[in-house]
């Protein structure tokens, strides 16, 4: 008989749960079952079960500590997403991996480079009291998109790269369903950070090579956002190729583009449209100037759930042992975005001083 697919609960019940994790779940139903969906409060969390119950006629609608303290206590719930404001998903995290459910935090990892640190070591101590560490996944999904997938093998082939370019023109305005969100408005480095992870991870993995060090400048140009919604940042990769981060939390004319120029070519991956889909056009320009160009649909969201709910069967069915995972959504990976956009950060609030960023 083939094995029951994992029962996961959502905890959380805002914009992103509504509108990116029930639609992706449904899209993969017969991989997951859905069995609870959790919210501080009832409204919203009827609300989004009322939504998850199209595809999971069985979902459970829980609120509040005792809805929580169900969910902890349900031993057939092995994994959990959780995707709450970000100044309490860590703690949240915690509490539930010690409870020993697998967990898929949204990103960021932490809200900055000092609670990066403290969660780290409160993971790593409920590793060394029991011998079956459960996995705590950041859901950062650009790591999954096949563009960025596909760009990587492609900047193998440019040989050594010289320079790198990340242009973020963002189109945060009161047309879109975040601007409001007061979680984001109350956060520091405002939504630079819970933006800019996603350009990080993009860039990290397209380089295959760690940011050492930056030089920053922020400043706050629309009144409408949080400060600071600009930075324009010079920094040095690992590997000695420099290059420049420079990103706009909201502006008239949406742009998203990275740029890896090496000595034999250069790809750009540059965020786009095609016959009604949102996705990539990554070109490819060789030594010889011959260019190429493939446009990837988005479908990181929906890869990185399906890896999660894999490993989490694979753990279950294991019964115990240490539990590697999917290297591309391990917390240290979201935790080394936040160190880069934490030491851009610092580094604004130093008039561009040159900081070096944390190693995790
Ligand atoms: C780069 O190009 C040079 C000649 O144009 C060639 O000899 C070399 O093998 C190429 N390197 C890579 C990594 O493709
Ligand atoms: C917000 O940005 C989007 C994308 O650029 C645009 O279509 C929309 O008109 C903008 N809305 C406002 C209120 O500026
Ligand atoms: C803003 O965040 C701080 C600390 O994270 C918290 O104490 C405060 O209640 C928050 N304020 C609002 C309006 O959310």
């Amino acid at each position: 008989m083939a094995q029951q697919p994992p029962q996961i609960a959502i905890i959380g019940a805002g914009i992103f749960v509504k509108s990116q994790y029930l639609p992706r779940l449904a899209e993969i139903s017969d991989l997951v079952i859905l069995k609870a969906i959790w919210s501080r409060s009832e409204k919203s969390s009827t609300e989004a079960a009322d939504i998850a119950r199209k595809t999971f006629p069985n979902v459970e609608c829980k609120w509040g500590d005792d809805g929580l303290d169900e969910i902890i206590r349900d031993s057939s719930i092995v994994g959990v997403v959780v995707a709450l404001a970000g100044q309490i998903q860590v703690d949240m995290s915690l509490k539930l991996l010690k409870a020993g459910k697998h967990v898929l935090q949204e990103k960021p990892a932490a809200s900055s480079i000092t609670e990066v640190e403290t969660a780290l070591s409160s993971y790593n101590s409920l590793h060394s009291n029991s011998c079956t560490q459960k996995l705590w996944a950041v859901a950062e999904n650009y790591r999954f998109e096949p563009a960025f997938v596909e760009s990587r093998k492609l900047v193998s082939e440019i040989g050594d790269t010289m320079s790198v370019q990340v242009i973020i023109e963002g189109s945060m305005n009161s047309s879109n369903p975040y601007f409001s969100s007061s979680w984001r408005r109350n956060f520091t480095g405002g939504f630079i950070l819970d933006m800019g992870v996603h350009y990080i991870a993009g860039l990290r993995m397209l380089v295959g090579c760690e940011v050492a060090s930056v030089s920053a400048m922020t400043s706050h140009g629309d009144i409408n956002l949080p400060p600071p919604d600009t930075i324009s940042s010079l920094f040095q990769l690992e590997n000695g190729c420099s290059g420049v981060f420079v990103m706009l939390v909201s502006s008239k004319s949406p742009k998203i583009v990275w740029r890896v120029v090496g000595l034999n070519g250069t790809v750009q991956v540059e965020r786009g449209n095609k016959d009604g889909q949102h996705g990539y056009l990554v070109t490819f320009i060789g030594g010889k100037g011959e260019t190429k160009s493939t446009f990837y649909p988005f479908s990181g969201v929906t890869e990185e759930l399906k890896a999660f709910l894999s490993d989490i069967s694979m753990a279950t069915l294991e019964k115990g042992g240490k539990i590697e995972g999917e290297g591309r959504y391990s917390y240290v990976e979201g935790a080394r975005d936040v160190a880069v956009l934490d030491a851009m950060l610092e580094s604004g609030m130093k008039q561009g001083a040159f900081v070096k960023v944390k190693k995790i």
